[in-house]
């Protein structure tokens, strides 16, 4: 035997959205490593102890809080985000090492899927070589998946293509066929011709969930307002949208 690491989708905010694959594999955990995000996001860190507290048939595990480095806001996005992950390596090899035994079974719960917007996989790829472990991957639903069901539309048109992409590319690239835009800022969709249509939501699953659907036009205002608010409000927002292109 070796040490073994479940990384487990959890779903993107209702703990309804956590599945029987994700509970058996929850069950199965000794040590849940989780990274401590600071005091904004404190309430994803109460929702993951949530799902744990709800799902775990035998008390007996324990979590561990790994500090997460602090990102270089330097000019060059890329080359930022790579010294934070191999920073981040360090951490999780070392935690790695020291809190799981021989034969001990780990976890790192994922925020939606592990395989969107995730560097869980890419950072546990980099240890590999510095300590061993193996490794398994349990899928969840993500943000997109519950902004669609949310607002009960599919996710392509007949045989067309979805962009998945971010606010600050859509930003710098423009609208070219429907697209879900994720980590957004700053209500990148202004750049979008009025007549595009949008299907905006946040904080999807969870109860302070707030959805809105209409044309850029004539919704765009009230996103930003309603966005702005919440943000304040809670200290920090997570939102997805779906745009297409007007017919
Ligand atoms: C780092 S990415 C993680 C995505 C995640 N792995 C998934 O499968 O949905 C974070 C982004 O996901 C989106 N997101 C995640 N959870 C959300 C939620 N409950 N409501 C709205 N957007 C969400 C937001 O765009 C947020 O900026």
């Amino acid at each position: 035997m070796a040490r073994h690491i479940h990384v487990i989708g959890i779903g993107a905010g209702d703990p309804d959205y956590v599945t029987v694959q994700a509970i058996e594999a929850l069950n199965d955990t000794q040590v849940f490593f989780a990274m401590d995000k600071g005091e904004g996001k404190s309430d994803l860190v109460a929702l993951r102890r949530e799902i744990c507290a709800r799902f775990i048939r035998e008390p007996g595990y324990r979590f561990v809080e790994l500090p997460d480095p602090k990102r270089s806001t330097g000019a060059d996005y890329r080359e930022a985000v790579s010294d934070w992950h191999a920073a981040r390596a360090r951490v999780w090899a070392a935690a790695i090492a020291a809190e799981l035994g021989p034969d001990g079974v780990g976890a790192f719960l994922a925020w939606g899927d592990p395989s969107l917007y995730d560097s869980t996989l890419r950072i546990l790829d980099a240890i590999t070589g510095e300590v061993e472990f193996s490794f398994d991957v349990i899928p969840g639903i993500t943000a997109v998946q519950a902004l669609t069901a949310r607002h009960r539309i599919p996710l392509n048109e007949v045989g067309e293509p979805v962009l998945v992409t971010t606010g600050r590319r859509l930003r710098e690239h423009g609208l070219a066929g429907s697209a879900v835009v994720m980590l957004d800022a700053d209500c990148s969709f202004d750049v979008c011709p009025p007549g595009t249509r949008i299907w905006w939501g946040a904080y999807l699953g969870t109860a302070d969930e707030l959805l809105v659907a209409g044309s850029v036009g004539e919704v765009g205002p009230r996103i930003a307002a309603l966005r702005a608010e919440a943000r304040a409000r809670h200290g920090w927002i997570m939102d997805t949208y779906l745009l297409r292109p007007a017919d």
